[in-house]
């Protein structure tokens, strides 16, 4: 099968590059300069001379504070984009693969978020995010979505990265304790991508057209996750936990824990604990 994955340059689109090797199919993975989604046109032309069969779609505006400054942006492409996607899926009979997020959930619910919650984004890039999840479920189109938490990596911009270079600095410094979430990296989610369509798990009835939360064992605040990175590369600089309140931010979830029991149960595939992904990655 030919499979073409959009923002390929982006976490997971960078760790689908390497996993894909290794897999039966031909991987397409375009960065947004090959393929912008906002782009009909482009994508036909593309899904038809590469005879497309999957499409994996990783490209999203994720920058949440400038999702509430840059509104439109980022509703076109989290959100708008996702209508030529559906539209090219459907005439061709391409299954579309989607990436979604915990931060479509308030945060309030004290237990890990099942995928039948009542979802009520608290902010912007969240309603974007859950307005193109509707939009997939009622489009009749063959999908799977995958809702994710915390996603890092340590060669791309994001928290992993962040901790890293400020504890290379060997000053002190702050970090958020009181959000919780199951931080999980870029590998895991491209490992598990290619492993379920390598075994045709997409396939199922049991999968098809469905949502699953997907995310690593486990949750910590992301001071904890910090001090983590901080122990496994055995550097010396100390960080200090503080209030999210301290901070200016747009408004955040507080917790938002996926409970995997839907993927555990159906889908089957093996998942890492925090730690087990954290050492991996750094060591
Ligand atoms: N990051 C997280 O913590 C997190 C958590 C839960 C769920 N998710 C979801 O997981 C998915 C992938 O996340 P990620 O962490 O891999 O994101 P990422 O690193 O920000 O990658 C997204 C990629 O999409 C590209 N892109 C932006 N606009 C595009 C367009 N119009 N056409 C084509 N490509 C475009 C970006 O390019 P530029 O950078 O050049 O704009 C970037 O390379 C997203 O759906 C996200 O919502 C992420």
């Amino acid at each position: 099968m030919n499979i073409l994955v959009t923002g390929g340059d982006g976490q997971i689109g960078s760790e689908l590059k390497k996993y894909a090797q290794s897999s039966k199919h031909q991987y397409y993975i375009l960065n947004k300069k090959k393929l912008n989604i906002t782009n009909f046109d482009q994508i036909l032309k593309i899904i038809l001379k590469n005879k497309i069969s999957i499409i994996i779609n990783t490209a999203a505006f994720t920058d949440v504070d400038k999702s509430e400054k840059y509104k439109k942006l980022s509703n076109n492409i989290n959100n708008v984009a996702l209508n030529n996607l559906i539209k090219i899926s459907k005439k061709f009979k391409i299954y579309l693969i989607h990436l979604s997020t915990d931060y479509i959930f308030n945060g309030k619910k004290k237990k890990p978020y099942l995928e039948t919650d009542k979802p009520s984004p608290i902010n912007y890039y969240g309603l974007t995010k859950l307005k193109a999840e509707k939009k997939l479920i009622n489009s009749n189109c063959l999908y799977l979505i995958f809702r994710l938490s915390s996603v890092y990596s340590k060669t791309h911009k994001g928290f992993m990265l962040s901790i890293i270079n400020q504890a290379k600095k060997n000053k002190k410094f702050y970090v958020i304790d009181d959000y919780i979430s199951s931080p999980t990296s870029a590998k895991s989610i491209a490992r598990m991508l290619v492993e379920i369509i390598d075994r045709k798990l997409i396939f199922s009835e049991k999968i098809k057209c469905n949502i699953f939360n997907f995310s690593q064992i486990g949750h910590v605040s992301k001071y904890h996750f910090a001090k983590k990175i901080i122990k496994y590369l055995d550097l010396k600089s100390k960080c200090i936990p503080i209030k999210k309140n301290n901070f200016r931010a747009v408004k955040r979830p507080s917790y938002s824990v996926l409970n995997l029991n839907k993927f555990k149960s159906i889908i089957k595939i093996k998942i890492n604990s925090i730690d087990y992904e954290i050492k991996n990655i750094l060591l």
